[in-house]
């Protein structure tokens, strides 16, 4: 019964609200009652908008750790990515993402509807447009769609597969950080990276700093 009880422990740290704070419960609860509301993805995605930018304008709700690189990352670079919600079922996530200066992510997916946006520093930001017709799991051909400058506040979403490939950079002296609103449990999926040179594609889960994945791999 004891054994039972620190498991239990355990699976409750990992998911739900690991940032109880009251602007991300309001973003969260707007999350679920837009869902239940509205059918179409876009039209949610758009509904979700000043919910989002909220957030984006409200301070002191991120603790301090959740702002900071993480020299032990799955994505590498230094690149700290933490969970602040998750549904255990995985149909949605709140995280941080923290990207010291310099530092840039290898260009992937998300695999779901979403919000993005800048909370602290700067972001160039670059999309990709697939040209091939992805019969080739392990083959892309990829094309810069647009490039783009995020400051802080700024925000931008995600209709898979419409703009759902890119890279992000931090050009900015201090590290960034992005806020991300995603309809998964992102860093416990398996997404890809992609060589926008070579063409190739090679599955990856990022892994929270914070959270285990439901089946303990990181
Ligand atoms: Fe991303």
């Amino acid at each position: 019964m004891c054994d039972f009880g620190q498991h239990h422990h355990q699976e409750r740290a990992d998911f739900g609200f690991l940032v109880d704070a009251p602007e991300i419960r309001a973003l969260v609860d707007d999350t679920r009652r837009l869902t239940a509301e509205i059918a179409d993805t876009a039209a949610r995605v758009e509904a979700l908008r000043p919910a989002f930018a909220k957030l984006l304008a409200s301070n002191d709700w991120l603790p301090k750790e959740y702002g900071e690189p993480d020299l032990k990352s799955g994505m590498g670079g230094g690149i700290g990515q933490y969970a602040l919600y998750r549904a255990e079922d995985g149909s949605l996530c709140l995280f941080s993402l923290v990207i010291p200066s310099g530092s840039q992510t290898p260009i992937h997916d998300h695999l779901a509807w979403g919000l993005i946006g800048v909370y602290r520093g700067v972001q160039d930001e670059t999309v990709y447009r697939r040209t091939d017709d992805g019969s080739d799991a392990s083959k892309a051909h990829l094309e810069i769609a647009r490039q783009q400058t995020v400051k802080p506040g700024e925000f931008y979403t995600l209709l898979p597969p419409l703009d759902d490939i890119h890279y992000v950079k931090t050009v900015s002296a201090t590290p960034s950080i992005s806020i991300h609103l995603l309809a998964n449990d992102t860093a416990c999926v398996t997404r890809h990276r992609f060589d926008a040179a070579s063409g190739v594609v090679t599955p990856f889960r990022s892994g929270y700093s914070n959270a285990k994945c439901a089946d303990s791999l990181p």
